[in-house]
């Protein structure tokens, strides 16, 4: 199955940014109770590679990804520590190549027209939508995939995304998928509410697989 596809089936992908890596296999654990066996670790924080890596290791049942892979080097530290997968908010074609070149799926950010098109001329058919709320929402995005539709291309929308509006993100026929924060925030992490994000991950499925 490709990025695309794999993405497009799990609807939704849960994204953290983990203060510790002590605390990636509970939330792993927590999201898989939840029912989702996805996850993009950010590597916003020192504790992403490592985490990614514990989740690697301890839960290999997790499709587990690396997100705000900004350079090379978070390429590489990325795929070392066992992510399947790879995102960026914006669109460096030194990554993509490099991404590319290494046979890791990788997921580059656009909200332009002129970004989509990179985008497909790297052979992109998965892209993020980000930020998908401050750019201008579905309307900005269904706008935007208009003349793409065709070809096939589909977005990974990120920024903004919550329960509130995740039956208005997975009902427009540009998504593949959503991705958020909302469903493992920060202060849950830190204060082990493993209980609350797995029932935030129930609620979020009986949006998404109805
Ligand atoms: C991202 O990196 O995709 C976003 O920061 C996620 O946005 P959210 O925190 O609004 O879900």
């Amino acid at each position: 199955m490709n990025i695309l596809d794999g993405i497009a089936a799990k609807k939704i992908v849960p994204l953290v940014s983990f203060d510790s890596p002590e605390q990636a296999v509970p939330l792993a654990d927590a999201l898989l109770a939840g029912g989702f066996d996805s996850v993009e670790v950010t590597f916003r924080t020192a504790a992403g590679a490592a985490g990614i890596a514990a989740i690697a290791k301890e839960r290999p049942q997790m499709f587990v990804g690396a997100g705000t892979v900004l350079n090379e080097a978070s390429l590489e530290a990325a795929i070392a520590a066992g992510a399947k997968f790879a995102v960026a908010p914006g669109f460096n074609p030194k990554v993509v190549a490099a991404a590319q070149r290494h046979g890791l799926p990788f997921v580059p950010g656009v909200a332009t027209p002129s970004e989509v098109e990179r985008g497909l001329d790297a052979g992109l058919t998965l892209l993020k939508f980000f930020p998908a709320g401050p750019m201008g929402g579905v309307k900005f995005l269904s706008a935007i995939y208009a003349p793409y539709r065709h070809t096939g291309v589909k977005f990974l929308a990120t920024g903004g995304v919550s329960e509130a509006n995740l039956a208005e993100w997975l009902a427009c026929p540009a998504i593949a998928a959503v991705g958020g924060s909302w469903l493992a925030p920060k202060d849950d992490l830190a204060a082990g509410r493993w209980d609350a994000i797995a029932e935030r991950c129930r609620a979020a499925r009986r949006i998404a697989f109805p």
